[in-house]
């Protein structure tokens, strides 16, 4: 089964101990930290000392998601906490040359491509990426609707990986709910992404139900 990563860009950020508190309880091992520059994508968020703050607290590991233009700068921070740094094809850098740095720094280097990219696109960069992150919103804000064709990137991928015989992860962000998980998850990537059907409401219970949405087996029980 894939892991469920969870985006605390929905999160109460006033009781963010305790809604990450819950979320583990509940069986998330991965937290995603949308970093937004404002400039890149039109919405300001969070970065460095909540990354810090959430690795001394929490045993989790943590995927920071670069929606900026300077991914490069503070990388030495990023990678002191993040298991994964992903940069996105479309931000004006040396993709390749961060990639390597963020690999040098002991991080995983992911990559992102946002809903109109594609995956052709990519294909030479592919072997300096352990993660390609796969998104169905346009990067910037939680809780809009998915872009279902996004989607079928995942499988787009999985091919090329066989084809190159490469080990890179997938992952997928935004959009997704109880209602489209199954599908989504049908779809084979490693790591799906979720915040404001994590965050809103009661989070164990949405962790349950997420969770138990992305089992193969329909058992008539479930909403999903
Ligand atoms: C969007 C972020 C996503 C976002 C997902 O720019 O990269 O990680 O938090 O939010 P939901 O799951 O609410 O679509
Ligand atoms: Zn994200």
């Amino acid at each position: 089964m894939a892991e469920l990563s969870a985006s605390i860009l929905a999160a109460d950020l006033l009781n963010l101990e305790r809604e990450i508190s819950l979320a583990v309880k509940s069986g998330i091992k991965w937290v995603h930290l949308d970093v937004m520059d404002g400039h890149f994508v039109p919405n300001l968020t969070m970065g460095i000392p909540f990354g810090i703050a959430i690795r001394r607290k929490f045993n989790v590991d943590i995927e920071s998601h670069m929606m900026v233009d300077n991914p490069d700068k503070y990388l030495d921070k990023y990678c002191s906490f993040s298991k994964i740094v992903t940069i996105h094809y479309e931000a004006p850098v040396q993709t390749i040359r961060v990639l390597r740095e963020i690999e040098s720094r002991g991080s995983m280097p992911g990559l992102s491509i946002n809903p109109k990219t594609q995956v052709s696109r990519i294909e030479g960069l592919l072997p300096y990426t352990k993660y390609v992150l796969v998104m169905t919103v346009e990067p910037g804000f939680s809780g809009q609707s998915m872009i279902e064709e996004a989607a079928d990137k995942i499988s787009l991928l999985k091919e090329y990986r066989e084809r190159m015989g490469m080990n890179f992860l997938i992952g997928v962000d935004g959009g997704i709910k109880k209602d489209n998980i199954t599908r989504i998850h049908s779809l084979g990537p490693d790591i799906i992404v979720s915040a404001s059907a994590i965050f809103s409401g009661n989070i164990e219970e949405n962790v349950k139900s997420l969770k138990n949405c992305m089992k193969e087996d329909q058992d008539g029980q479930r909403d999903c």
